[in-house]
């Protein structure tokens, strides 16, 4: 079994008479990537903060790795990385000087440290400007270092927020890769992002927040099949004319949930990408088959439907 890296029970902060976050049970596994979304206030920062250890819970209990942030923050603070949105360095000092400050502050020995910086500067593919001052690094530039300064003291857990906003694509495929890196490592990420398409590329759960509470939680796909209307697939048929007939031979497919038409195409809602299934239908009826498409449910329309409550 894989171990539990968090673990909440009841977790709540109230500021005053506000509760920011509510009773909150969270669980996430070693080398797990969990998508932590939810609407701007919902409590995720919060949430972190006292993960970190950085704000008293008002009631219930959270273990990071066994410790709690509370009563054992410098433990806690031994094994996390976080990464904020925008990561502060010395502007005037290079990026290797940058992660030796972060080594000293941690207690690393010298000797080690050294070749641990040229091993994350290589791995976050910045060995070429290693030596230059960080004043010049551009954003993206500067999110990669700050991804090498979080991993320096080889945490077991690390919270990312935000951390491809004001990226470019490259720049955005860099950062998900070494995330997946990193978690290949069997370190455990908590993202919080409200870029919904790069956390379906890479996480594997989420949990949705909204005023403190989770209104679900779990792997994405079966997150996609809650409900009515929220099937994993869409596929998107067009034949030169659509009859009954033909309606009535696709929703006979196995998986098929619902068959409807809209001008001159139709769309199959289904469990499975039967997309093989319909174009053998239509063609074995003697219809000729002008194009056919699928499309996965995207988080992003799972999200917008949670949130709605639908
Ligand atoms: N120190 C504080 N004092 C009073 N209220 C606070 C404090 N910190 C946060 N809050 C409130 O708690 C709620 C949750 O805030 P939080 O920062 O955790 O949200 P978030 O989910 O991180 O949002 P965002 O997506 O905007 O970063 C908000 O309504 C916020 O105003
Ligand atoms: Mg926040």
């Amino acid at each position: 079994m894989k171990q539990i890296v968090v673990e909440t029970k009841d977790l709540t902060k109230n500021y005053g008479d506000f509760i920011a976050v509510d009773k909150l049970n969270l669980k996430i596994e070693e080398g797990e990537i969990f998508g932590f979304l939810g609407p701007n206030g919902a409590g995720k920062t919060t949430t972190i903060l006292m993960l970190l250890g950085l704000t008293e819970p008002t009631s219930g209990e959270a273990k990071v790795c066994g410790f709690s942030p509370s009563r054992e923050p410098l433990k806690v603070k031994g094994i996390v990385g976080y990464l904020p949105e925008r990561v502060g360095f010395y502007r005037d000092l290079t990026a290797s000087q940058n992660l030796m400050y972060t080594a000293d502050l941690n207690g690393l020995p010298k000797k080690e440290t050294m070749k641990t910086i040229s091993e994350l500067l290589s791995s976050v593919g910045l060995s070429d400007v290693g030596e230059k001052p960080v004043g010049a690094f551009s954003q993206g530039m500067k999110q990669r270092l700050g991804i090498a300064d979080m991993l320096i003291k080889k945490p077991k857990l690390v919270f990312l927020d935000e951390p491809t906003s004001g990226i470019d694509p490259n720049g955005i495929t860099e950062i998900l890769d070494l995330i997946v890196r990193m978690s290949k490592q069997k370190i455990s990420v908590i993202f919080c992002s409200h870029q919904l398409n790069h956390v379906q590329k890479i996480c594997t759960r989420v949990g949705i927040l909204a005023r403190g509470k989770f209104l679900a939680e779990g792997p994405i796909d079966q997150l996609g099949k809650q409900g009515k209307g929220q099937e994993r697939y869409q596929i998107e048929v067009q034949i030169e004319k659509i009859d009954d007939e033909i309606i009535k031979l696709i929703k006979q497919i196995k998986n098929v949930n619902s068959v409807t038409v809209s001008s001159n195409s139709m769309l199959v809602s289904c469990d499975r990408d039967v997309r093989s299934q319909i174009a053998k239908v239509i063609v074995d009826s003697g219809r000729s088959l002008i194009g056919i498409k699928v499309e996965e449910m995207s988080l992003e329309k799972i999200y917008k439907k949670i949130s709605r409550g639908e």
